[in-house]
């Protein structure tokens, strides 16, 4: 092979190697600078759990159209679960590869979620017929303080893996390896 085609093939490896290094750089940065902002890692409440808790959920007589919100949530798995199961699910999230991973399957899902880039705590909740959460122990009692001043009578709140501190719970689901508290206001 010409030495001249060998380094353009040569060059262009280099590229390709050079490029994928710079987005996996900047995605880890984004995460970690996400991670000191929201002091919450991305873990993903596993799949069965979803089903177990949608299932309550229809147990607890909440009707079909009602508003779930997932707050932090990721790639959007349990919204688009809540969809499959007749519900309107909104979704906050804060780190950039989650949100994007999200709305890719958003669009191939051809589905009618709604996935924000925002803040959860900055944001008004009270339409909330239904809370999701999958944060951890540090930041449980902001959360019961948020959402004891923002939402409306008789939400139904659910905290997979943590309690909220100081309010009364309504049913503990047997979900593993973490159990779910379920709460109303
Ligand atoms: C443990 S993961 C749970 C993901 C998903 N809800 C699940 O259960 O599979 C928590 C997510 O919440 C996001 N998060 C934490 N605090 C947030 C905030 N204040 N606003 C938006 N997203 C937040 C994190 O970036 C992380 O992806």
């Amino acid at each position: 092979m010409d030495i001249s085609y060998f380094l353009i093939i040569l060059y262009i490896l280099l590229a390709i190697i050079i490029a994928f290094s710079l987005i996996f750089l900047f995605f880890s940065l984004q995460a970690i600078i996400t991670i000191l902002r929201t002091k919450v890692p991305f873990a993903r409440t596993p799949d069965e759990n979803i089903e177990k808790i949608l299932a309550e959920l229809k147990k607890q007589n909440i009707p079909a159209n009602s508003l779930i919100y997932d707050l932090g949530c990721g790639d959007g798995r349990i919204l688009f679960t809540a969809e499959r199961h007749g519900y309107r699910a909104i979704g906050y999230e804060l780190s950039l590869f989650q949100y994007l991973k999200g709305l890719i399957k958003k669009k191939l899902k051809r589905s009618k979620v709604e996935i924000i880039r925002k803040n959860f705590m900055e944001e008004n909740l009270g339409d909330a017929d239904v809370i999701f959460t999958f944060l951890v122990g540090k930041v449980m009692p902001q959360i019961g303080e948020k959402l004891r001043s923002n939402l409306k009578r008789d939400a139904t709140v659910i905290s997979y893996g943590f309690t909220i501190p100081d309010w009364p719970i309504n049913k503990i689901l047997n979900t593993k390896p973490s159990l779910t508290y379920i709460y109303r206001t």
